[in-house]
C-alpha cells in the first residue's frame, strides 16, 4: 500500500492525512472482498524496516491501526472476515498487540474471505525464521521452510500488486511471489478503489501461468 505521502504531498496536506486516506481504501476494499472472488486479501502495513521513519509518523501508524481496529472489527465479525497476522507483531506496542490479538480471537470463525495483514514484517527475517525452525526440525526443504512461513495456512500468492509506481518488492511475501503474477500501478494508495482490484484481477485472468512448465 504505498503512496499515501505522495497523495498527501499533491495536496499539500500532512503525512497523516495520507495514511488516514489509505485506511479509508482498505475499509473499501475490505467491504467489498467477501464478492470480489479473493479468498485472501493480504496488506502491506508496516515494514520492519519502516521503524525508520520519524518517530511521531510511526506514532501516527500504529495509533491508525489501533483505530482502524476499533471502529471496524464488528464490520469484520459481521461480514465475516477472519483477521490474520503475518509479520512479528508481537513486538509491536503491548496495547496493540492485546487489541491484535483480541481482533484475531474475535473474527476466527470468519468464513467469507481472510484479511491478512503484514505487521513489522519482513520477508528475508520471515525466511530466516522458518529455515531456523526447519533446520531445527531436521531438514530444511523447501516443504518444510513453507510450513514454517508466517503464511503457512494461506493458499499460494496468486496475484501481487503494488501502487505509487515504484516496481519493487521492497521485501513483502519474497519466497511466495516466486510464481505470482504481478500488477503494477501508478494509482496512490489512498485512490486505490475496489474497481482498481477488479482492472487487476481482469489482467490476472487473462494470464496464462505455466509455473516453469510449457
Ligand atoms: C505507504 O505510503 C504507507 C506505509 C508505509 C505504511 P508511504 O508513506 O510510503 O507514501 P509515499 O511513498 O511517501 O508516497
Ligand atoms: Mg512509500
Amino acid at each position: 500500500m504505498d503512496g499515501n505521502g505522495r497523495w498527501a504531498k499533491k495536496r499539500h496536506l500532512p503525512r497523516a492525512m495520507g495514511h488516514q486516506r489509505g485506511a479509508e481504501a482498505v475499509r473499501k476494499l475490505v467491504r467489498a472482498l467477501p464478492g470480489s472472488g479473493l479468498d485472501v486479501l493480504t496488506l502491506y502495513a508496516f515494514s520492519s524496516e519502516n521503524w525508520k521513519r520519524p518517530e511521531d509518523e510511526v506514532d501516527d501508524l500504529m495509533a491508525l491501526m489501533k483505530r482502524f481496529l476499533k471502529s471496524d472489527l464488528k464490520d469484520l465479525i459481521a461480514n465475516g472476515i477472519r483477521l490474520k497476522i503475518i509479520g512479528d507483531y508481537k513486538a509491536l506496542s503491548p496495547d496493540l498487540v492485546e487489541q491484535l490479538d483480541q481482533a484475531l480471537a474475535h473474527t476466527a470463525q470468519g468464513r467469507a474471505g481472510t484479511l491478512a495483514v503484514a505487521l513489522n514484517y519482513g520477508s528475508q527475517q520471515e525466511i530466516a525464521r522458518a529455515a531456523a525452525a526447519a533446520a531445527a526440525e531436521g531438514a530444511v526443504t523447501v516443504e518444510a521452510i513453507e510450513r514454517h512461513l508466517d503464511t503457512a495456512d494461506l493458499p499460494p500468492l496468486d496475484l501481487l500488486i503494488r501502487t505509487s509506481g515504484e516496481i519493487r518488492l521492497s521485501n513483502f511475501l519474497l519466497w511466495q511471489a516466486a510464481y505470482a503474477e504481478m500488477w503494477f500501478t501508478d494509482v496512490l494508495w489512498p485512490d486505490f478503489t475496489p474497481a482498481h482490484l477488479e482492472d487487476a484481477l481482469a489482467s490476472f485472468a487473462g494470464r496464462e501461468r505455466r509455473y516453469g512448465g510449457r
